[in-house]
């Protein structure tokens, strides 16, 4: 029988892991462990999207192509989806870090979480704020396609990117306008907006709640510069009340709804969200379990960011094992920011997942793929391997999927391969 032709086949993978059969909805509970493996899996690629997978003998017999990878006994998974980053933005705060480090030691001791202390006195977020508005459009592009490129390196194939360094409207739209740009780039690119991150010093509470609801939201929907609306409710931050405004308008205006809930204090912005119908809560170090709960529910997917009390050495991680046993859909992202997460690494975040809130290597894949596409609206395309899915795939240096938690801080990814395409 004549094969058909294909334009490139991954053989001798020791394992792919499909994560397929969950395209329709996220995995929850045991199902997380469901990675779809495939041993000694072949998979084929045509026109930048998978044309089949199967066992070598089911594949060969079909297809031939002019291009093959080797994958030498490697594992062979879908690339990383990071369903939550703040991406754009200009600077550092190492020197937060540095303070943190020594409030640690002892040798300071403060009752306020640091960071909203920070906050609280004009710097962190606001401090990325001003050196953000000092950027160009042009500028902040250039940087963010440069942790763009090294979240690739990693693995990391489709990444969603919200505003919120900019607190007015010109500088959220700059934000936003340099995100629809990068979209073009190698990477899949969902953008949200976060106005509501922080109150910019210059104006009052009041005034900066009507530039978000009477002028940036419309505009955004005119542009189509977003397709989520994200409040950053916390002490400090924005109340329960106030994210019920903006996500009130948000709505109207096509707008879907994710939230910053949890992160150092729980204000019940949970129940807002499922209340709304948010598609995802993320963070949630804090949550109550009649909020878990309702998750459950809801099928609110809660997307968990352990790389956040890591880095700000707070102790205190997302419940996940409650929350999978509740049966809440989980994802995992790195929240890649200056402030709270300078790491780009879907692999560390994996890692940490695993030892910080005993999430199994198999749950902890399942979030970082599948689930996470779920939390961006990008489940019919990414997130897993599939017939008629997009080729994103990586080539892990591993010969078992157990691997990839437990070799922790490196780089595994010995190709990543996006719509067919050799990136890295
Ligand atoms: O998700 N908490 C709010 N936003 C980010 C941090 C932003 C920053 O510190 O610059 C977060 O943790
Ligand atoms: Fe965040």
């Amino acid at each position: 029988m004549p094969r058909n032709s294909a334009d490139l086949l991954i053989v001798g993978a020791s394992e792919v892991l499909t994560l397929g059969g969950a395209s329709h909805r996220p995995r929850t509970g045991a199902e997380m462990n469901e990675l779809g493996i495939i041993k000694d899996g072949v998979v084929a690629i045509k026109g930048g999207l998978i044309c089949d997978i199967g066992s070598l003998q089911k594949i060969y017999d079909k297809w031939s192509a002019p291009g093959i990878i080797h994958a030498e006994g490697r594992v062979v998974m879908p690339g990383f989806v990071d369903c939550h980053t703040h991406a754009v933005f200009a600077g550092s705060r190492e020197i937060d870090f540095i303070k943190k480090i020594v409030r640690k030691s002892g040798r300071e001791i403060s009752a306020v979480p640091a960071y909203l202390e920070i906050l609280k006195g004009g710097g962190g977020i606001l401090e990325t704020v001003a050196k953000t508005r000092e950027a160009s459009e042009e500028r902040l592009m250039i940087y963010a396609a440069f942790w763009l490129n090294n979240m690739l390196k990693y693995g990391t194939t489709t990444v969603e990117i919200k505003s919120g360094y900019g607190l007015s409207f010109e500088d959220e739209l700059k934000i936003l306008f340099a995100i629809k740009k990068l979209r073009g780039s190698k990477m899949d690119i969902v953008s949200t907006f976060l106005g509501a991150h922080a109150f910019p010093p210059e104006k009052s509470r009041e005034a900066y709640l009507k530039e978000i609801i009477d002028h940036m939201i419309p505009h955004i929907h005119v542009h189509e510069l977003a397709k989520y609306c994200d409040v950053f409710c916390e002490a400090g931050a924005f109340s329960v009340e106030e994210a019920e405004k903006i996500i009130e308008i948000a709505r109207v205006w096509g707008l879907k709804i994710k939230l910053h809930a949890g992160e150092f204090n729980d204000l019940g912005a949970v129940e807002l969200g499922v209340k709304y119908g948010a598609v995802s809560i993320d963070h949630l170090d804090h949550i109550s379990d009649s909020a878990i709960l309702a998750m459950a529910e809801a099928e609110t997917i809660g997307v968990l960011l352990p790389a956040v009390p890591f880095h700000l050495m707070t102790g205190h991680y997302a419940p996940a094992r409650k929350m999978i046993d509740a049966g809440v859909p989980i994802a995992l992202a790195t929240d890649f920011n200056p402030g709270s997460a300078p790491t780009f690494s879907m692999q560390m975040v994996i890692a940490l997942a695993c030892r910080q809130m005993q999430m199994t290597p198999a749950e902890a894949i399942t979030a970082s793929t599948i689930n996470a596409a779920h939390a961006i609206g990008m489940e019919e395309k990414v997130g897993s391997l599939e017939i008629g899915k997009q080729a994103d795939i990586i080539i892990l240096d591993i010969d078992n999927y157990l691997q990839l938690p437990y070799w922790f801080g490196g780089n595994l990814a010995r190709e990543v391969i996006k719509k067919g395409v050799i990136v890295s």
